[in-house]
């Protein structure tokens, strides 16, 4: 019997756009139907090794949440929710074995910790379009620190802001205010060159009554409580309405996000929502799990519309 004739089916190579990783055959239709929408990818290894991998001037705004130099080990708690069991339960080790260590935070002091974002900036840089955005994710153990190697990698005329993110949530002290913010420091590649979208919030005034105004640079975002549907378990999480501002006012739509600490992938969901391609990197395996498995859920939730394929399956690599 004579078959029906087939259309050749496409073979994806290594060096497609965002195809690290792919090298199997798809039909033509479902080629189609998968780069419809945002890409995203997840890659596991060091910041610094994967960044040399990058096309010069591909990214529009790299946004890495670092670590803060807390001094601890950070652990996934047994019994994290949703996400985070299922990945841990398709890999063998239900909820992910007690208290699974996940990342560690401990540097000597807040100069090593700049030491160490000094050396993977340094890389990363070139793969940032003049009309790109850092931003830098910190809190007050490294801020001033990373301000002064921003000054330093960038110019001080690149400095746009320093973002106060106000989570509400957190502990009291006697012996001070109580340390309710994270820093987010937010320079240009090229001084002036950049593109920005102010966000836009409804007015409070009774003179702009019906209104909107833009956000000003006081972020006052609540942070993921323990029962919100979002929470995957993973230690440091941040919520993804601080990263929709962050994305839809910092990366033009069909822009590039790099998150190069990407843990649970918060950033490459806030990406692929607002029609933006993302690109993660993490030490972790585990938090790569995690991001694959929200990315996979986000695609589903968004009309199929985000090209997770191969790249940002769970599962896969
Ligand atoms: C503060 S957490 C990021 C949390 C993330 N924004 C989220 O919403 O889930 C920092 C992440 O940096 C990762 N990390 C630490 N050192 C790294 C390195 N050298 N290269 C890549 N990732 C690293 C950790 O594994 C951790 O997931």
């Amino acid at each position: 019997m004579v078959k029906p004739a087939q259309p050749e089916p496409e073979k994806l190579s290594r060096g497609d756009a965002h195809g690290a990783g792919l090298s199997e055959v798809r039909s033509p239709a479902v080629n189609a139907q998968l780069t419809a929408g945002p890409r995203a990818r997840v890659e596991v290894g060091d910041w610094l090794a994967l960044a040399a991998t990058l096309d010069a001037q591909s990214v529009d705004f790299v946004y890495a949440d670092i670590p803060f130099g807390t001094g601890r080990v950070h652990r996934t708690p047994a019994g994290a929710n949703r996400v985070a069991s299922r990945v841990a339960s398709r890999e063998g080790g239900g909820a992910g074995g007690a208290d699974a260590a996940t990342f560690d935070d401990r540097f000597a002091g807040p100069a090593e910790l700049a030491a160490w974002l000094r050396a993977r900036l340094v890389v990363t840089l070139p793969s940032v379009r003049d009309s790109g955005l850092v931003a830098i994710h910190c809190d007050w153990r490294a801020c001033a620190h990373v301000r002064l190697l921003l000054d330093e990698l960038l110019g001080p005329a690149a400095f746009v802001n320093h973002l106060i993110w106000s989570y509400g949530l957190g502990g009291s002290s006697p012996r001070g205010f109580a340390r309710k913010h994270d820093d987010i420091l937010l320079f240009a590649r090229r001084a002036g060159a950049h593109w920005f979208e102010a966000p836009r919030v409804p007015a409070t005034s009774a003179r702009l009554r019906g209104q909107s105004k833009k956000m000003t640079d006081v972020l006052a975002i609540p942070a993921i409580n323990n029962m919100a549907a979002e929470r995957t378990g993973y230690p440091t999480q941040k919520p993804l309405a601080l990263l929709e501002v962050l994305v839809g006012a910092c990366c033009p739509p069909g822009g590039v996000v790099l998150d190069p600490c990407c843990g649970s992938g918060t950033s490459l969901v806030a990406a692929a929502r607002l029609g933006r391609d993302a690109v993660g990197f993490d030490v972790s395996e585990r938090a790569a799990q995690i991001a694959r498995e929200r990315l996979w859920a986000a695609r589903t939730a968004d009309r199929g519309l985000l090209n997770v394929g191969p790249m940002a399956r769970p599962g896969t690599r």
